[in-house]
């Protein structure tokens, strides 16, 4: 089960889930400061990361050991621009030097301007329920691409803008906590016009790819007992997940990134997922979700990538068999058509799962939070190295 010739391997970290210290931004200041009664704060501050602002060295040489030949990652706005329109020039040389790092390593660089973290003082100006939001996103996403140019290979602009604005405006239990669906429609909107803003800036200083970072659902209903209602409900949350977005900027994207964790499982118009076969997170997971999502999102014929799949397992148990069915279901999703170019696993190194803390352990690399945060490949870790080093399935 070969994949095609140049096929991209690679993991995905972000930027405040592994820097540390990262501060100046709005989830740092949700997480240091006492909030209000009634408002829920993470189960533990993000603190020193994983120190992978001063040790980035350290985990490229992980991807290289485990032959990968791109790495995802995250640049953190807060830091470039910590002030409104100033942009400070110590940063950019902290990011060209570790941009520098990955090239000299032989990684191709996919690189997300946003993830989920605002600057402080972007946040306090509203975000992005601010209608000017996409004139402030795009002035440094211009800035970016002037200042990095080629030596980033993708630019993605926003990752997961659906999952931000449900956890932060719907949901309410990430920053700023708001609870409200007419803000979170907003929001929405104002990222989809940030996206289309951010594109053409980057575009104006150079062809380089340009796509978003969209996680992707899978429903499903109950095959014994799931009703006509269920199905259309199963039906409408895709689309919204999906089409519904995607199409308003399908102009806009030179490739798609996806980000696929789990199926959903709807039965009388709950959601009911199975209990076997879970991740520690308690996700449903199940690898014909995936196929199932790339096959309709062959319509759209722009290049695909898997730009985060992976797996809370602390023991390292499940890891091994959930890379090789997801692999599978890719390998089946290209065979049937599918312009499936790369995957990233989610994630390299154990990181901050943001409002859960350090529990969940996604990576194929230990953290030892108690011995220096140091990395220690898992089993799984020299799984996948096989498999990228052979550009096929291994059994
Ligand atoms: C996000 C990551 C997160 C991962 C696992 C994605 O939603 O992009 O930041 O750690 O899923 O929850």
């Amino acid at each position: 089960m070969e994949f095609p010739r140049n096929f991209i391997w690679g993991t995905a970290t972000s930027a405040h889930q592994t820097e540390g210290n990262d501060n100046n931004c709005d989830w740092w200041d949700w997480e240091t400061r006492e909030l209000p009664k009634g408002r829920r704060g993470p189960e533990e501050p993000s603190g020193v990361g994983c120190n992978s602002y001063a040790r980035y060295t350290e985990d490229f040489d992980l991807c290289r050991k485990l032959n990968n030949n791109a790495v995802r990652f995250s640049l953190a706005w807060n830091r470039i621009e910590p002030e409104e329109g100033k942009f400070d020039q110590e940063a950019v040389e902290h990011y060209k030097k570790v941009i520098q790092a990955a090239k000299s390593r032989g990684l191709k660089t996919f690189v997300a301007l946003h993830h989920f973290t605002n600057p402080s003082w972007f946040a306090k100006k509203g975000a992005f329920l601010n209608f000017r939001s996409p004139f402030y996103f795009s002035r440094y996403a211009k800035y970016c691409s002037q200042q990095f140019g080629e030596l980033i290979d993708f630019y993605l602009t926003i990752n997961e803008p659906q999952v931000y604005t449900f956890m932060s405006y719907f949901k309410g239990i990430w920053p700023p906590n708001h609870k409200n669906p007419l803000e979170s429609l907003l929001v929405q909107i104002n990222l989809l016009r940030s996206h289309v803003q951010a594109y053409k800036a980057i575009k104006s200083q150079g062809n380089h790819p340009v796509g978003i970072v969209k996680h992707i659902v899978w429903y499903e209903t109950d095959p014994e007992k799931g009703s006509f209602l269920d199905k259309i409900a199963a039906r409408l949350v895709f689309n919204l997940n999906c089409k519904y977005f995607l199409n308003p900027i399908r102009k806009y994207l030179d490739f798609l990134g996806v980000n696929y964790y789990f199926t959903q499982v709807i039965s009388g118009l709950h959601i009911r997922n199975p209990k076997d076969n879970v991740s520690d997170m308690g996700w449903w997971i199940n690898p014909s979700g995936l196929e199932s999502i790339l096959l309709k999102l062959k319509k759209y014929q722009i290049p695909i990538y898997i730009t985060e799949n992976g797996v809370a397992d602390a023991k390292d148990t499940i890891r091994e068999n959930f890379i090789h069915d997801m692999l599978l279901t890719c390998y089946k999703a290209i065979s049937k058509g599918v312009d499936l170019k790369g995957y990233f696993y989610w994630s390299l190194i154990d990181n901050y799962e943001w409002n859960h803390g350090y529990w969940p352990r996604f990576g194929l690399v230990e953290i030892d939070r108690q011995d220096n945060l140091k990395r220690i490949p898992r089993k799984s870790f020299f799984y996948y190295a096989k498999i990228c080093r052979a550009n096929n399935i291994l059994p």
